[in-house]
């Protein structure tokens, strides 16, 4: 017996060193790990369960049927991560350029099955070549079994896509149905048609960095919620970005008991935010201040800048801050931040993530581009993200809220729970200036002097509306807060609402714009 479970114990270092003598070296050149040493480097210390190490594929033609490595291509299992379970498949780009067949699609398939069905992430290192060309139809089909198993695991458990290598063709709509891509700079490249199709169909001469490298993902498509120098502080940002997350939609996000007091004053925030409505500031200054230790993990901190998309914890547990960013483009709402603001909404609802809306906001983007390029459309999908949004909700408003921004950025009308102001706040339907030429149009035109009048009127209508009093009256803010007690409101208030249920009509699913 003691023979055969050596035999084994030789097979299975035979397939642990990889296919053949220098494919690991070839991998290390190209600047990558191996997939191995990946899931070492994730994983915490001996907690990796491989599960299919021994399979092979059956294919037969192009001389597959005399090739036929272990693993076929990829590692699969689960293990732990600051000890918390996970499943995890990660492509060996050594075997077939680690890209996907027949047996390679099957063994994704049952880490992934097993992920939703156990409710623990699953965690995707991608490095793969695409469809394994000589497996054709087969291969794309693996492809298709993978998409919609995405599909049904979202919003069940957390699916976090890492790309380190090569992901063409219909591979990348696998990290495009998932919650989380991380990319890393150098290594990481995504695109549907590589640059040699794109120069014979449309000519156009473009490097794969230049076409769909981290860089552009993160900065450009929106692809990308993280990117990364090097594979190491990659696996550091999934494991912050896991402590973060619950292990599924029934649970919550792991609590910590806060070291930094739920009643910490914020004096530093009547320094960051000027009393002057239109003078730019960094929104991530005022989350610095309010959260728990100053710390917080950005998504998306390239694209959409005028946005702020972040995860952090208050009082010991994750929410998730939506804040306009006055130092980009004023913070106004344009394509871009409403469609990654909607996704974050829908992320934080889908894993019972409280929402805390940092509002200050001009307004909409104006401009022929924006309304040609559908911004009623993709406003339309932030507003319908708030308005579904069960999970709690709370505003506060530092400044100025115009118009259909305002409503948009989870006002009381679409259903926050709690919604405070600072003093030096603004609502109104758009900035005084422009409401008197509106609205006394003709008495400015008309009036000897159009410069004293219109002054008048500015002056009226800012005294009149445009303050949080005019607000709180109505019941639209529960109440005009000291901006250094921003932090215990809303702590008070994440306690207060813990307990909040709230379901939605039974259907089969909204209709929500895409
Ligand atoms: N199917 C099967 N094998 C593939 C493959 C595929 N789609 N793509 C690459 N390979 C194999 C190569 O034959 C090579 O095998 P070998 O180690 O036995 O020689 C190995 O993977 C590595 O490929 P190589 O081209 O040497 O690596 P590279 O780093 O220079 O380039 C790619 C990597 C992915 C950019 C390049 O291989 C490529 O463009 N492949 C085709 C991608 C594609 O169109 N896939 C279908 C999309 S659905």
């Amino acid at each position: 017996l003691i023979d055969r479970v050596d035999a084994l114990d030789l097979l299975r270092q035979e397939i642990y060193l990889g296919p053949e003598p220098g494919a690991t070296e070839r991998q290390h050149r190209r600047g990558k790990l191996t997939a191995r040493e990946r899931i070492e480097r994730l994983c915490d210390p001996g907690s990796f369960t491989e599960l299919e190490m021994l399979r092979r594929h059956r294919s037969t033609g192009f001389g597959l049927e005399n090739r036929r490595p272990h693993t076929d291509g990829v590692i699969t299992g689960w293990g732990t991560v600051d000890g918390r379970k996970v499943f995890l498949y990660a492509h060996d780009f050594r075997i077939f350029g680690g890209s996907l067949g027949e047996a390679h699609a099957e063994k994704i398939h049952k880490v992934m099955d097993l992920a939703e069905s156990v409710g623990a992430p699953l965690i995707g290192l991608n490095d793969g070549a695409g469809a394994r060309i000589q497996e054709g139809v087969t291969a794309l089909a693996g492809y298709g079994g993978i998409f919609r198993r995405n599909v049904r695991a979202s919003g069940v458990i957390p699916q976090i896509s890492v790309m380190l290598g090569p992901c063409a063709g219909g591979a990348s709509y696998s990290p495009a149905l998932t919650d989380f891509v991380f990319m890393v700079r150098g290594i990481s490249y995504m695109f549907l048609t590589g640059p040699d199709v794109i120069q014979e169909v449309t000519g156009e001469e473009i490097t794969q960095e230049g076409l769909g490298g981290a860089d552009v993902h993160s900065a450009v498509s929106g692809l990308a919620t993280f990117v990364h120098d090097d594979e190491d502080s990659c696996f550091e940002g999934i494991r912050d970005l896991l402590s973060l997350l619950p292990q599924n939609n029934r649970e919550e996000a792991q609590s910590h008991l806060p070291a930094d007091p739920v009643d910490r004053r914020c004096d530093a925030l009547t320094e960051i935010v000027p009393g002057e409505p239109t003078k730019p500031y960094d929104a991530r200054a005022v989350i610095t201040e309010i959260v728990d230790d100053g710390e917080f993990l950005e998504l998306h901190a390239d694209w959409a800048r005028n946005l702020v998309c972040a995860l952090a914890r208050m009082g010991g547990r994750t929410v998730g801050i939506v804040a306009n960013q006055p130092a980009v483009l004023a913070g106004v709402l344009d394509i871009e931040a409403s469609e990654k603001a909607a996704r974050f909404v829908r992320t934080c609802d889908a894993f019972n993530i409280p929402l805390i809306t940092l509002v200050d906001v001009p307004g909409f983007l104006p401009g022929v581009e924006q309304e040609r390029g559908g911004i009623i459309r993709h406003g339309a999908k932030l507003l319908y993200a708030y308005c579904e949004a069960t999970v709690p909700r709370i505003q506060v408003i530092l400044r100025k809220a115009y118009g259909g921004a305002y409503i948009v950025m989870d006002s009381r009308s679409i259903g926050c729970d709690l919604s405070f102001a600072w003093p030096t706040n603004e609502i109104a339907v758009m900035g005084a200036e422009g409401a008197a030429n509106v609205i006394h149009r003709r008495r400015i035109a008309e009036a000897a002097d159009p410069g004293a009048l219109r002054a008048s009127l500015v002056a009226e209508y800012k005294d009149r509306l445009m303050h949080p009093y005019y607000s709180a009256e109505r019941g639209l803010i529960d109440d005009v807060i000291d901006p250094r007690d921003t932090r215990t409101v809303i702590c008070r208030g994440l306690e207060v609402l813990r307990s909040k249920r709230e379901s939605l009509p039974v259907r089969k699913h909204g209709n929500q714009p895409l």
